[in-house]
């Protein structure tokens, strides 16, 4: 047996750390996809705010409360870092948020913008209401490229019909061909992802948007970020990685159920309820 007074040998904490990544569901599964494909050493602690999903027809505040309970929570299962899989978030909540905790943070918005500015010209969002009202992707498209044009739609009933697995109704698709109608009257060259969701319906989409028009998903940008800012940092993994934990605050087993199809098998889902802070 160990002597109680020998110090416990100091395991650097870049061995043994996790990234958080959250998301109000399944959201942010295509930011994990792209941590498997692009960092394959790193271990994940996910969290999806099922019980209170969606985000994007919430206030602001709310949106920031949301955003520091499961930030406090992720500090207390000493994640090394958290990835914000929500655009929601990320443009609502993160500016006044990040500078509480003392790790780093990175969003989706402005590697998804600075990705899109890159591509296009012609450059049409779809994102959630909260998202849409922000104007954080006009804004932050704008900065990276004052020529590029942008016009933004936003698509309330994506979350929901995705969150119910109503991926393959035909209503999902002609609600789909309705919210990218203005756009493509824009002649848009590029469409971003403004929502961490709307990468699973890209098998609904390619069925009529143009293969001309390239989409943008910031969530290859965001780990991109993420991996180069591990490197600096000097806490990217040394060790295979661990198997994901995966957490929500809404039913486990629907979540489980739902999220089988973007992942390579059956996840374990445990149940939390956050603690709560209050309302700034
Ligand atoms: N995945 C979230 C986002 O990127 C969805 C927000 C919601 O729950 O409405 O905005």
């Amino acid at each position: 047996m160990q002597d109680r007074f020998t110090p416990t040998p100091q395991i650097p904490s870049d061995e043994i750390s996790r990234i958080g990544v959250f998301d109000s569901g399944v959201g942010g599964l295509t930011v994990l996809q792209e941590i498997y494909r692009q960092l394959p050493h790193e271990s994940v602690l996910y969290f999806g705010d099922t019980a209170r999903v969606p985000y994007g027809t919430r206030s602001a505040a709310e949106i920031i409360k949301f955003t520091r309970q499961t930030l406090d929570w992720m500090v207390s299962q000493r994640v090394k870092m958290a990835i914000v899989a929500c655009n929601t978030s990320s443009a609502l909540a993160l500016d006044t948020v990040r500078d509480e905790y003392d790790l780093p943070i990175l969003g989706v918005v402005l590697p998804g913008a600075r990705a899109a500015a890159r591509q296009g010209q012609r450059i049409g969002v779809i994102a959630t209401p909260a998202t849409v009202a922000s104007n954080a992707y006009l804004t932050a498209i704008g900065e990276a490229n004052p020529h590029a044009e942008v016009w933004q739609v936003a698509c309330p009933e994506f979350v929901p019909a995705i969150e119910n697995n109503r991926l393959a109704e035909p209503s999902t698709l002609a609600i789909a061909k309705e919210y990218l109608q203005p756009l493509l009257a824009r002649s848009i060259d590029t469409l971003v992802y403004g929502c961490t969701h709307y990468p699973h319906l890209e098998p609904i989409l390619r069925k009529f948007v143009p293969e001309s028009i390239s989409f943008v998903n910031p969530a290859i940008a965001v780990v991109t970020a993420a991996a180069k800012e591990l490197n600096l940092l000097g806490i990217h993994s040394r060790r295979p990685a661990q198997p994901t934990t995966f957490v929500v605050s809404g039913d486990p087993a629907q979540f489980a159920q739902l999220a089988t199809q973007w992942l390579p098998a059956r996840p374990v889902v445990e149940q939390i309820v956050l603690p709560t802070v209050p309302v700034a």
